[in-house]
């Protein structure tokens, strides 16, 4: 595993971005994983400007996001696919077509979770993925719980996830108690993995996820286990390592 603390969230963002921006660049068809959540805000943002700056083209790359809100429709503004939108899609010269979000409108959990997982191996797998960390040590929405979940699946999520993302809805009620996401066989498939954590709050998690014990109960411990994971945080997320 490797570990880049970087100065600020602005430079952790532009750091990490680049990893993506080489990636499109050497392989203009890859299949990148790609994370929600407030922290890859800077890194989307970084990539549109490599963009715009005619740095990166994606009109070959192909997407996969790693989770959804069941029972948000994919315009609903809380739902992961609006996020994606808003923060990358919209701004760059990818086509739609080409990128994936689990269908959180389907209601039925197996039938739409099998057929995400078989379209990220139609497509070849994961060239990069890209990952976020939850407070309890979630990623994608794989909560903590006593084993690793192979495949995209339907969760229940705890009430810290709830509480955590109740900040970006109305009312907590509002906030969905299930969500599809890949599981962490499906992450794990990825030949590269990039996580982002940045701020104060996140420290004693990201210490917990890079050098403790490998089990369930903090999913991203498991990355220590891949052989090509790079964990950019930013100096406050990094100051208990
Ligand atoms: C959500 C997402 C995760 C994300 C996490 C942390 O629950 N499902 O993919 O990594 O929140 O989000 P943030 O970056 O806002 O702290």
């Amino acid at each position: 595993m490797e570990i880049v603390i970087a100065s600020s969230y602005d430079d952790m963002s532009r750091r990490a971005a680049d990893v993506f921006a080489a990636q499109v660049q050497q392989n203009p068809e890859t299949v990148l994983g790609l994370a929600t959540g407030s922290t890859p805000i800077g890194l989307y943002a970084a990539l549109v400007k490599d963009y715009e700056d005619g740095a990166v083209d994606f009109s070959k790359v192909t997407t996969f996001n790693l989770d959804e809100y069941r029972g948000l429709d994919p315009e609903h503004d809380q739902s992961y696919r609006y996020f994606m939108q808003k923060n990358l899609f919209d701004h760059v010269n990818i086509d739609v077509a080409n990128t994936h979000v689990p269908n959180g409108a389907d209601p039925d959990a197996e039938a739409a979770c099998a057929a995400y997982e078989a379209g990220i191996a139609e497509a070849g797998g994961v060239d990069l993925q890209l990952l976020g960390l939850g407070h309890n040590g979630h990623i994608g929405f794989n909560e903590p719980c006593d084993c690793f979940p192979v495949d995209t699946h339907l969760v229940q999520l705890t009430e810290s996830t709830i509480q955590a993302n109740s900040r970006l809805f109305d009312s907590i009620d509002d906030v969905p108690r299930e969500a599809y996401t890949m599981g962490i066989g499906t992450i794990m498939k990825a030949r590269r993995i990039v996580m982002v954590a940045s701020g104060k709050d996140k420290a004693e998690i990201v210490k917990a996820v890079v050098s403790g014990p490998v089990t369930p109960e903090v999913p991203a411990s498991v990355l220590q286990l891949h052989p090509n994971v790079t964990v950019f945080v930013d100096a406050e997320a990094g100051s208990l390592l």
